[in-house]
């Protein structure tokens, strides 16, 4: 596991941008595998001010949705479909026929799932993947759990996890109760994967992520000590409760 320290969340989203936009010079026809959420928004940012100058270009990439509610239309507001569109692929030079998002709405929801793990490995595997960390440690909505699953799946939300994006609905009422989201091995497929943090509201997640190494299925992002290549980008006020001499030697081991 490698770990970025920036100065802020504006440097967060630079950086990771710029790891981004790397990996797309070195292999423009990679798969990304793109988050909804607020801590990636500055990161999509960048990546459109890059693409604004000329200085990268999307037009080879193929994108798949990490994850994405059960039952909104890729039109509704807080569909992640919308939300990736909204905030990316909407300016970019990314082709239609290469996004790829769980669809909320099929009619058998487990099979699709089934065939959206199969279908980023018959395309190549994912390339690079980002995500933020969820407020009680889930990472795309693999939520906390006895047991995880491997491959993209139907997820119960949990009541904290309701709670904490309802401020994006009118009312709590409103926010689904199920989510389709990528599996544990999906993540540990992905040659690079990347979780950003900013801000003290993390600060505790990320505590407990770099206070222990013990696998542990009710805190999923935990899992991601094993990952072959994983990297947080994270700023000062999110790892400020961190002790430093674990930074230290978390710093890529
Ligand atoms: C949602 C998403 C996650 C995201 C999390 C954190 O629940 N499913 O993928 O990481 O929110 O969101 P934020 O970055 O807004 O804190």
């Amino acid at each position: 596991m490698k770990l970025i320290i920036a100065k802020d969340y504006d440097d967060l989203s630079i950086k990771t941008a710029k790891i981004i936009a790397q990996l797309i010079k070195d292999k423009p026809n990679l798969l990304f595998c793109l988050p909804a959420g607020s801590s990636p928004l500055g990161m999509y940012e960048n990546l459109i001010e890059m693409y604004r100058k000329r200085e990268i270009s999307f037009k080879q990439m193929t994108t798949f949705n990490m994850d994405e509610y059960v039952g909104l239309t890729k039109n509704h507001h807080q569909s992640y479909a919308y939300f990736t569109n909204k905030h990316f692929l909407q300016y970019i030079d990314v082709k239609e026929n290469n996004i790829y998002r769980p669809n909320g709405l099929a009619n058998d929801l487990s099979e699709m799932a089934i065939n959206y793990s199969k279908l980023m490995q018959t395309l190549g595997g994912i390339d690079i993947a980002i995500t933020g960390i969820g407020d009680n440690g889930h990472i795309a909505f693999n939520e906390p759990n006895e047991t995880l699953q491997l491959n993209t799946h139907i997820v119960n939300l949990a009541t904290s996890t309701i709670q904490a994006n309802s401020r994006f609905f009118a009312d709590i009422s409103e926010v689904p109760s199920q989510a389709i989201s990528i599996g544990m091995q999906d993540i540990f497929n992905c040659r690079t994967f990347i979780v950003v943090a900013s801000g003290i509201k993390k600060a505790p997640m990320l505590k407990k992520f770099f206070d222990s190494s013990v696998l542990d299925p009710k805190f999923p992002v935990s899992f991601l000590h094993l990952h072959p290549n994983c990297l947080f980008i994270v700023d000062q006020e999110a790892i400020s409760l961190c002790n430093q001499t674990i930074i230290q030697d978390n710093i890529n081991y």
